[in-house]
């Protein structure tokens, strides 16, 4: 008797450990961007082979590739997946474009575990793209809740932080005010649906603008290299940049409320519950090349060049610090683990633009690891 009891609790205790184990999979997960810029990659298959065989659990892609969506069916792989520029226009414009391509892109594949849409990725609001974004983002809601979808499929945007004109200390993150045109209404109809603005973070571009002010552990999220940054300690770089864009979101649900916010479900029930943000993008680039200065279109003044900061071991360090510190919350947002996608999986020989651009691949092109990396 006394063994069956036995037997009994520890397949309890087992069981009990297994279902934390399954919860804890999902919290706090680090993905990886699947970009294909390059002519020596290896196979979608192989590819999904690599993310299962190192345990990747969460995808990001930036158009929708059918032989990858084809391919993701019935993995499990939570999915995040972007919109091609291009197409911005038709979906700002045309509610039916927008029902067409969830339609094709979306329920096309039943067994595809979608869990964001980007819709556009990095896009300059003064770009031709950018008054198409938010009403896009509107159409593509629509036709996603009108399918049933809007509980497990989240509708948002994928921003670079150069549209901050504060970051540092984090609690005075603000938005340029010159793109504020743009960003209040994202971020207000982020606010009605609930859903995290997606933020490419990159301590990486923020040491290389600002060497001098920044310490590089910091930047590689070390442990024991933290700083107090305006009364509030900051373990890492990509906390402290995280909170920066919350901080902004906050400024602008807390200003007086727009003309289209006031009519809003969320308005109206009194609430300005800031969604705040979410990654969508980070990385180490493991090689440079020469004194490449820093490309104007990034949007940093300074042009310091690519130097020894791109190193295998830098990038090694810093992907793997990512994978313990999204496992806790932020200063402003603690015991809410994060979330975020290593970009990328492999070094893509055709990306333009300086030669660290190239080599943010935490896979090398013939599918060998380039350095030790454990997703958990
Ligand atoms: C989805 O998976 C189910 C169960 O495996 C299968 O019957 C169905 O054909 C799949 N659908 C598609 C479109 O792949
Ligand atoms: C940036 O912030 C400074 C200081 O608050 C302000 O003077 C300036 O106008 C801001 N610039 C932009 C583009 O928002
Ligand atoms: C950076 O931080 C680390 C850890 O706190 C410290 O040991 C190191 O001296 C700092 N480096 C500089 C240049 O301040």
């Amino acid at each position: 008797m006394a063994t069956t009891a036995n037997h009994f609790t520890l397949t309890l205790l087992l069981f009990g450990l297994l279902i934390v184990t399954s919860l804890d999979f999902t919290v706090g997960q680090v993905g990886v961007c699947f970009g294909r810029l390059g002519n020596n990659l290896p196979s979608v298959q192989r590819t999904l082979a690599l993310y299962k065989k190192y345990n990747i659990r969460r995808m990001r892609l930036y158009d929708p590739h059918p032989p990858t969506l084809r391919g993701l069916a019935g993995t499990g792989i939570r999915l995040m997946l972007g919109i091609r520029d291009d197409e911005l226009r038709d979906l700002a414009n045309c509610p039916d474009a927008a029902t067409a391509w969830v339609r094709t892109n979306i329920l096309q594949h039943p067994n595809v575990t979608f869990r964001h849409i980007t819709v556009g990725n990095e896009i300059d609001p003064d770009s031709e793209f950018g008054p198409f974004v938010l009403p896009a983002m509107q159409n593509i809601y629509r036709a996603v809740r009108t399918a049933g979808r809007a509980g497990q499929i989240k509708v948002s945007t994928s921003i670079r932080t150069d549209l901050l004109n504060t970051s540092y200390p984090p609690q005075a993150g603000e938005f340029k005010c010159s793109v504020n045109w743009y960003i209040r209404p994202i971020v207000e109809f982020l606010r009605d649906t609930q859903t995290p603005l997606l933020v490419n973070v990159y301590p990486y571009f923020a040491y290389m603008n600002d060497p001098q002010n920044i310490n590089l552990s910091f930047a590689l999220l070390q442990p024991n290299s933290g700083v107090v940054a305006g009364g509030v300690y900051y373990d890492n770089l990509y906390y402290a940049i995280l909170d920066a864009v919350d901080a902004a979101m906050e400024r602008i649900l807390a200003a007086v409320p727009s003309l289209f916010s006031v009519f809003s479900e969320e308005m109206k029930k009194g609430g300005s519950r800031n969604p705040g943000g979410k990654g969508s993008e980070t990385g180490w680039s493991s090689k440079g090349g020469g004194n490449t200065p820093m490309a104007a279109d990034m949007g940093y003044t300074t042009a310091l060049g690519d130097g020894p900061i791109n190193t295998v071991e830098n990038a090694r360090i810093y992907n793997n610090n990512l994978m313990r510190i999204v496992k806790s919350g932020t200063p402003r947002r603690p015991g809410r683990p994060l979330e975020t996608y290593i970009f990328a999986m492999y070094d893509e020989n055709l990306k333009p633009g300086p030669a660290y651009e190239r080599h943010f691949g935490i896979f090398l092109p013939n599918g060998q690891p380039k350095y030790p990396l454990r997703f958990r």
